[in-house]
């Protein structure tokens, strides 16, 4: 059949022109001689279809969607051909150069001594909690015996949250200490009790090489009948040693926090120097009493640790902005 030839032809034709096209533009001016909308020659084929008689017209109606397809396709599989071998003719590749080797990541280092922490703990007995980072005055504040005027809750004092308090529909702060996990955790749970919680804790300092608004706490909580402060002493003084090494003293220095009764600063040595590391004491009866222990049946100890201030002894890091700047120099070396 005549059409028929004339279509073997275009696709012929059409076929060669894109095998000798070598780069996208010589690609696109065959498409526009074979394909193009306004006058290609695939408009006469279009025609030949037309002047079909009706018995030919299935048969070349077909054949014509087939040479259609077979010739876009072969334009398209050209056209990544000839724009591979263009990139890669300018990137000079040079297959004998040695790979560029992926570089492992290592945890951050105060990640690796929370794990540390964690791990340590268990060994004492210690079970691991969780708590929110975004706490509400009663967790914060109020059953850790922090009253209304006391200053630890001044608004400049403290990163009160007021588009949550919106919803929430009382005031919402990031949680300034990890003391009140010691809250929710004792609301859910009867005595004894033996946790730590290791998080976040945020307060509006000027930042400086000791301190930062953002920082980590461990906090510990042992409630039990006869728990006694010789026994937060030890257990103190042992994770201590455990961790910097066994020369390590531990001294407490008299001192106050209004949910612990007494109270103390604890500090820790090695070599000549001694180096504060947190508050801790005697859980106070009020804070019992806002959990609904009986202050007469059970007594407990709890202890606060700066984890920062741990992993800057360890590593001999001089400066806490280290930690948060993400310099890789210094990610690098732990
Ligand atoms: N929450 C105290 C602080 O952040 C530390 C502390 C915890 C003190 C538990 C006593 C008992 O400074």
């Amino acid at each position: 059949m005549q059409i028929l030839t004339s279509f073997e032809a275009f696709q012929n034709e059409a076929l060669t022109a894109i095998s000798g096209a070598k780069d996208a533009e010589q690609l696109e001016s065959v498409r526009v001689e074979f394909l193009g909308q306004k006058n290609g020659r695939i408009r006469e084929l279009q025609k030949l279809v037309g002047q079909a008689g009706p018995e030919e017209k299935p048969l070349v109606g077909k054949r014509f969607n087939e040479v259609r397809t077979v010739v876009t396709a072969a334009l398209e599989q050209r056209l990544i051909q000839v724009t591979s071998a263009s990139t890669e003719t300018k990137s000079d590749f040079d297959v004998t150069l040695p790979g560029d080797r992926p570089r492992l990541g290592t945890l951050h280092p105060v990640t690796q001594t929370i794990m540390e922490f964690r791990e340590l703990m268990g060994r004492f007995g210690f079970t691991v909690v969780e708590g929110p980072e975004l706490e509400d005055e009663h967790h914060n504040f109020e059953a850790l015996n922090i009253p209304e005027d006391h200053p630890a809750r001044d608004p400049l004092d403290n990163f009160y949250i007021s588009c949550a308090q919106v919803t929430a529909g009382s005031p919402v702060l990031l949680r300034s200490q990890t003391s009140t996990v010691q809250i929710r955790t004792m609301e859910t749970s009867v005595p004894p009790v033996r946790i730590v919680s290791l998080g976040r804790v945020y307060r509006p300092d000027t930042i400086d090489a000791t301190q930062s608004c953002m920082f980590h706490q461990m906090e510990g909580l042992m409630v039990d009948r006869h728990v006694t402060m010789a026994q937060l002493k030890t257990v103190l003084s042992l994770f201590a040693r455990s961790f910097l090494g066994p020369d390590v003293e531990i001294r407490f220095r008299p001192s106050f926090f209004p949910f612990t009764e007494p109270s103390v600063e604890v500090d820790v040595k090695r070599g000549d120097t001694w180096m504060e590391i947190g508050g801790a004491g005697m859980v106070d009866p009020n804070v019992f009493r806002a959990v609904g222990y009986d202050p007469e049946e059970v007594s407990g100890f709890a202890f606060g640790l700066g984890i920062e201030r741990f992993c800057m002894k360890h590593y001999g890091i001089d400066d806490i902005r280290r930690f948060y700047e993400n310099d890789l120099r210094f990610l690098s070396q732990f």
